[in-house]
């Protein structure tokens, strides 16, 4: 079936992985990578696919109305894949209304668009809303989040996250938007910008630079490579229920601490020093205002009905991260330059 799909946040992390996914597999469709190309959007994360005649870019904002509606207008889209976001916790806490506009107000306009475009005609439309499992809060020691898990958010990043999964299940239930949502956890893989705790421990490990830890590096994270995440939404946005949501993650919970030293030996293997050296490195410092404990995901929903499972262990996932990492140090360059270097100054000089 042909189809005109609109992916939003195509060139940031997670959303070059699912762009990259749905361009090679679906060549019958026409995909556009909507993207605003904020710090975190970066085309050179497409670059082995921006010649495919089924890829198309719209630098386009997604709090900007206007400019939503004119690209409905040209692609009549009949599927929405919205991943655009401010996704850092850390920048949430600097400058909480930037998430605010994207997250809460830029959901928004696209379902809106959806409404407005979609009228009268529901039939094989899709808007699929791609969030995070830190809408559910924090967990103690013990327990999962499932589907049924009521929303706690404690940051501005996850607030803005619950407040846009509340504008979809709102549209699905005022106007039978066709909707469907995704709860993931914490994603790693390669093009991941070095904001977020691995990619920065690559980074600063490669360049004898401190690995800052928060607090003791007690807190829990259950980490999926996200070339699984890109495989679950598309399996998701295919064959998942509507006005159903989808918990995903990886069985797969990690210490921060016991993750930075697992790396730690890693890079030491791939870069030649000798075993201990980049342990050195690690640096505890001032913990992150409100910072949530432990997540767990339970993905079973996801694996029952649609077959979905993680493809990779992480020592095996971790090793391929690293690799691209090395590989592309020149990718690093660009990312870290400019910008990045206030940024990283503001974040952890005072720490
Ligand atoms: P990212 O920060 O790497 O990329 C976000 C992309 O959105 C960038 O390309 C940026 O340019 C674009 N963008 C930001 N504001 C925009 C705007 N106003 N208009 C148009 N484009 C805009 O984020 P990511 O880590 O790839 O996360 C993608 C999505 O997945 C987010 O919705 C996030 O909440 C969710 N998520 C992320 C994780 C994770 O571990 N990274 C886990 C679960 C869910
Ligand atoms: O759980 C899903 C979420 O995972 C996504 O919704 C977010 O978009 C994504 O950024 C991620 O959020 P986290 O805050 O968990 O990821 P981050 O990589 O920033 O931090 C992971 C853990 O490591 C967290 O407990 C904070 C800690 N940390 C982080 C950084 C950047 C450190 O100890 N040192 C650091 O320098």
């Amino acid at each position: 079936m042909k189809r005109t799909l609109l992916i939003t946040g195509g060139a940031g992390f997670i959303g070059s992985h699912v762009v990259r996914l749905f361009v090679n597999k679906y060549p019958e469709y026409t995909i556009v990578n909507g993207d605003s190309l904020t710090y975190a959007g970066n085309l050179e994360n497409l670059k082995d696919v921006k010649d495919l005649p089924n890829y198309n870019f719209e630098k386009v904002d997604i709090t900007d109305e206007n400019a939503v509606n004119a690209l409905f207008e040209k692609y009549a889209f009949d599927g929405v894949i919205h991943l655009a976001a401010e996704s850092h916790v850390d920048r949430s806490i600097l400058d909480p209304l930037a998430f605010i506009k994207t997250n809460v107000l830029g959901t928004a306009v696209l379902l809106n668009a959806c409404r407005k475009y979609w009228q009268g005609n529901l039939e094989n439309k899709r808007f699929y809303h791609v969030s995070t499992d830190e809408v559910f809060g924090s967990l103690g020691e013990e327990g999962f989040f499932t589907e049924e898990t009521a929303y706690d958010p404690r940051s501005p990043y996850s607030a803005s996250k619950a407040s846009s999964d509340h504008f979809v299940k709102a549209y699905y239930h005022t106007y039978k938007l066709p909707v469907v949502l995704s709860n993931c956890s914490n994603n790693y893989g390669s093009h991941h910008f070095p904001e977020k705790l691995i990619p920065l421990a690559i980074h600063n490990i490669r360049n004898n630079k401190p690995v800052p830890v928060y607090g003791k590096g007690e807190n829990v994270r259950d980490w999926l490579f996200v070339e699984d995440h890109a495989r679950a939404i598309d399996i998701i946005f295919h064959n998942g229920r509507i006005g159903e949501t989808y918990n995903i993650g990886g069985f797969n919970e990690w210490k921060n601490i016991d993750l930075i030293m697992l790396l730690c030996e890693v890079m030491d293997r791939k870069l030649g020093r000798p075993a201990g050296t980049s342990a050195q490195l690690i640096t505890y410092v001032k913990d992150r205002a409100g910072h949530d404990l432990r997540y767990a995901i339970d993905a079973t929903k996801l694996n029952k009905e649609l077959g979905w499972a993680p493809s990779l262990q992480f020592e095996e996932g971790l090793e391929k991260t690293v690799d691209w990492y090395l590989a592309n140090e020149e990718w690093l360059e660009h990312v870290t330059s400019g910008a990045y270097q206030q940024y990283y100054e503001t974040q952890y000089q005072k720490r």
